[in-house]
């Protein structure tokens, strides 16, 4: 039981650790594992705050050249641009690279500048932007794109204003449209020299959204199994009782009070995202938060051990907390879909919940072991009654790990 309780202590202390050095390191270090076709390396990145994309890239400043990786998420089907914007921010005037499918399937790069928002799709084509581009290409794989481009940076300035967009909406065989919301705010000003986005804003959603998926992830994902597991497996151990009792109170009541906390920051992004609702991720936001206040003041209604509609409330206080779990779960799956981080979190989360599955196998053998155990030895026992049964079947944590 230690043991175990040790290894889970490990992986929550290893998920903050790896939050804050991410914290630390800036965005600098976040995403430069990335690896692209090539072996292209990239001196710097940053992950930029709307559409799960990043932008890559390394700056010579003997001629003003910079070699660019943009990277995002979309289905094949879709598309996605990346643009410098040289004299104003937004998409009018933004001199673009447009990676999307032809009509036999290849991924074809365009360089448009749009200078309208009354396009047509035949505006929508392959010509010279108003800086030198090198070298240009794109790719698709793993549901996301990745635009590659050799450019001069426009006035030999390190500072630009950089915009892009993800869509499905195509027209004549060309990316034409995108929704509102955050295709809307995707826009900012980042310096290519210190790495550093000028025009903040953006960034500090993006870190709010990540404190939101820490602390639900924490809260639903992890501590409230933890606490359902100390409830099942300890209890057994009649030396723990009522030791167990308030571990699970604890261990519940602080998932509760973070959780809610990470609840609420999770509706202040979704009324602050004007256009783009997350409507299963919030709807089960909500019914997990409803059902988990009921679980809590259900606790002030428990009959007494002796009640004997005490066997009913147990029956529904375990079905409600397996149905809080198993939502709590389902969302935070669902949560990394929306903020689409680096995949190793997700692998993170998922190794840690499987962990606490695999523990959780183990202990339910064992437990059903101590308990077949002790059904043996009391009927082999007959003579110590029930009311002092209890003392010679205390069984020490060591035996039973
Ligand atoms: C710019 O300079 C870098 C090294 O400083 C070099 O690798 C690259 O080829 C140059 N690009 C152009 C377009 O001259
Ligand atoms: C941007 O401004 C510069 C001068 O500051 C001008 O030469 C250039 O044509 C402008 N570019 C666009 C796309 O308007
Ligand atoms: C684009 O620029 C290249 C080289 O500067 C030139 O040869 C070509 O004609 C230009 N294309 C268009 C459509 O202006
Ligand atoms: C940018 O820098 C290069 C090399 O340093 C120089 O040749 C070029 O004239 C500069 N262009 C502008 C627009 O300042």
């Amino acid at each position: 039981m230690k043991q175990s309780m040790m290894i889970l202590c490990l992986f929550l202390s290893l998920m903050v650790q790896q939050y804050h050095h991410r914290g630390a390191a800036a965005q600098r270090q976040s995403c430069v594992a990335e690896s692209f076709s090539g072996n292209g390396l990239y001196s710097s990145c940053n992950s930029l705050p709307y559409l799960g994309a990043s932008l890559y890239w390394t700056y010579h400043p003997s001629n003003a050249t910079a070699d660019v990786a943009f990277r995002a998420p979309q289905t094949a089907d879709g598309w996605v641009a990346w643009a410098i914007n040289p004299n104003a921010s937004g998409m009018l005037g933004a001199q673009s690279f447009l990676a999307f499918p032809a009509s036999n399937g290849a991924i074809t790069l365009f360089t448009t500048a749009f200078s309208t928002y009354a396009l047509q799709p035949s505006d929508v084509k392959d010509e010279n932007l108003t800086f030198a581009v090198y070298d240009k290409r794109a790719e698709y794989g793993d549901g996301y794109y990745t635009i590659y481009a050799t450019l001069a940076l426009p006035a030999n300035s390190t500072r630009v204003n950089t915009v892009w967009q993800a869509s499905k909406q195509m027209q004549d065989g060309v990316p034409y449209g995108h929704p509102s919301g955050d295709n809307e705010l995707s826009k900012t000003s980042l310096d290519l020299l210190s790495g550093e986005v000028v025009s903040a804003g953006g960034n500090s959603r993006l870190h709010r959204k990540n404190i939101h998926g820490v602390l639900n992830a924490i809260s639903w994902g992890i501590l409230m199994p933890i606490g359902a597991m100390i409830a099942r497996y300890v209890k057994v151990f009649e030396s723990a009782d009522p030791a167990w009792f308030y571990l699970h109170v604890v261990c519940q009541f602080s998932a509760y009070v973070i959780g809610v906390a990470g609840w609420g920051l999770g509706l202040k992004l979704g009324s602050e995202s004007v256009g783009i609702t997350y409507h299963k991720h919030r709807d089960i936001a909500v019914a997990l938060f409803s059902l988990a206040t009921v679980q809590v003041f259900a606790l002030l209604m428990r009959p007494n051990k002796e009640h004997k509609y005490r066997v009913y409330w147990n029956v529904y206080h375990h079905f409600m907390g397996y149905c809080i779990m198993a939502l709590g779960v389902v969302n935070i799956f669902k949560g990394f879909d929306i903020l689409a981080p680096a995949k190793k979190w997700k692998h993170a989360y998922a190794g840690s919940i499987v962990t606490l599955a695999g523990i959780a196998l183990v202990l339910e053998l064992l437990t059903w072991g101590v308990v077949l155990k002790r059904r043996w030895r009391s009927s082999e026992k007959p003579h110590h009654g029930a009311s002092h049964g209890a003392n010679g079947y205390v069984f020490s944590q060591h035996q039973a790990l």
